[in-house]
């Protein structure tokens, strides 16, 4: 989705309800370096952060640069220019099953001051950014979470887990295969300009993972603040391919007590091969004079295990739901992903908020690409008809062969169309929890074998 995050206006409902209250809802101009510096310090306290250190400012002021940020104002307070909310978003790829991405609209940055709490602002923020995403033209809207409890309300569902994964030293024997190409360590800053296209083909092979965004890679590299503890504790991987072609990287530092072993911590190993996964791995955990590894933001299903003489030299902790996503477009979504198995299915889509609701046939090939139809075109916006148009035409060139006798159906709601998106979880898990409900245990079983995805869905970042 080629498109500049502040060429949509601000929403209009969400301005008159909180104009209602007396406030000012507004879009922050990133070249107003007074009003980007308070929003960032609004932001910051909004998480219990630190105020940025001043090297840190400009770097925030470039996030900002590529985001549509909101800012809700109380002119009544002795600090107005300081904003109550805040907000922000952009376009972004996510990774779907199959090697596709799909375009989504990444929200982040979700603070109401404890001042003003419980007023409906944290609504009007996003329900607005859900207007937007779908004049955006986005079929997906997604965001990290701080407690579980906040967006289900307005259709997001957790899609996609994360685990830290810990690997005691003394029992890391490794069994797996000897890469063919080698590790090197490197300077931090020497990734800059690799790591930006390893990254595209690492996030391309990770339903769950979306585009990483300019100045992230500053942060990961440690470029934002060289001069910080942190940034100067960071080391750099990478892995070169036989023909000492770069596949992959990692980043890492070692926390450790005065004169004890320490813990090697990472959390951004960014393999565009098995072999670069596999040899980054192995670089991280076969170090000396450390207790082991510990990987945050993990994938569920690390080949890790299986790489290891003692597979009890791993342990899982901290699995949580991470990525959360919310269909805005039920066609367009549906359509982008590669499928597990060939057929026909109904779905029955309730969404309250009204942007994915309709009954919507998915007619899946052998190849797994998906066509989607609105079985009442009343759910369907003008530019969504035309998208469903063009499909139509493949449809029925696979229509024949996939079509089957008796229409299978699923009826559920939009956060459970969410959470089997990318196949983190079987509709017959939602059956079995009462959230779905299927025509028939055919129709069950299909939808599991479609949905399915090879690889468990996985996102490695914050955001
Ligand atoms: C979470 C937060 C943004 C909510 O803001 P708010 O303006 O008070 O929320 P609203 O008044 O619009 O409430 C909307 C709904 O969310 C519910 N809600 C708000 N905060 C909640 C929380 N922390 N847990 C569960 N429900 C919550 C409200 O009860 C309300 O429910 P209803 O629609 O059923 O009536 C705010 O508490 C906050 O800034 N928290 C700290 C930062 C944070 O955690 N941000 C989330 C980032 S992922």
């Amino acid at each position: 989705m080629s498109f500049e995050p502040r060429s949509l206006p601000v929403d209009a409902a969400a301005r008159a309800a909180l104009a209602a209250q007396g406030l000012e809802y507004r879009l922050i101009d990133p070249g107003d370096t007074a009003a980007v510096d308070a929003w960032v310090d609004a932001d910051q306290r909004g998480f219990h952060h630190a105020r940025p250190r001043p090297e840190a400012r400009e770097f925030e002021r470039r996030v900002l640069g590529e985001r549509r940020a909101h800012g809700v104002y109380d002119s009544t307070i002795p600090e107005p220019a300081v904003p109550v909310a805040t907000v922000s978003s952009w376009p972004a790829g996510l990774s779907v099953p199959g090697g596709r991405s799909v375009d989504g609209w990444a929200v982040s940055s979700v603070t109401v001051a404890p001042t003003h709490r419980r007023r409906g602002i944290a609504r009007a923020m996003m329900e607005a950014e859900l207007a937007t995403a779908s004049k955006a033209g986005a079929a997906v809207a997604m965001l990290t979470v701080t407690e579980a409890t906040i967006y289900g309300r307005y259709g997001y569902a957790p899609a996609a887990k994360a685990a830290t994964i810990q690997v005691d030293r003394r029992r890391a024997r490794w069994s797996g295969p000897d890469a063919p190409g080698r590790v090197h360590f490197v300077e931090p800053a020497g990734l800059a300009d690799l790591a930006p296209a390893l990254w595209r083909r690492a996030v391309a092979r990770t339903p769950g993972e979306i585009d990483r965004w300019p100045a992230i890679r500053d942060r990961v590299l440690g470029l934002a603040e060289p001069d910080s503890d942190s940034s100067r504790s960071l080391r750099a991987i990478r892995y070169d391919d036989e023909r000492g072609k770069p596949q992959g990287f990692a980043t890492f530092r070692v926390t450790r007590e005065p004169h004890q072993p320490g813990w090697v911590e990472f959390d951004v190993l960014a393999a565009a091969t098995d072999d670069a996964e596999r040899a980054l791995w192995r670089a991280l955990i076969e170090q000396d004079f450390v207790s082991g590894t510990r990987g945050l933001l993990r994938s569920v299903d690390e080949p890790l295990e299986w790489l290891l003489e003692d597979p009890r030299a791993v342990t899982v902790s901290d699995v949580t739901d991470h990525l959360w996503i919310r269909i805005v477009d039920a066609i367009a979504a549906l359509g982008a992903r590669r499928y597990g198995a060939a057929g026909e299915l109904v779905l029955d889509i309730e969404d309250p908020l009204g942007h994915a609701a309709g009954r919507f046939t998915l007619l899946v090939s052998a190849d797994g690409r998906a066509v989607v139809h609105a079985a009442d075109g009343a759910a369907e916006s003008a530019p969504r008809r035309e998208r469903s148009r063009s499909r139509s035409t493949s449809a029925e060139q696979v229509g024949s062969r996939a079509r089957t006798a008796e229409p299978r159906s699923l009826k559920l709601d939009v956060r459970d169309l969410g959470s089997i998106y990318l196949g983190g979880v079987r509709p017959s898990v939602l059956a079995r929890a009462g959230r779905i409900t299927a025509s028939n245990a055919g129709a069950l079983d299909l939808a599991d074998r479609m949905f399915a995805a090879t690889r468990a869905p996985h996102l490695s970042i914050w955001f």
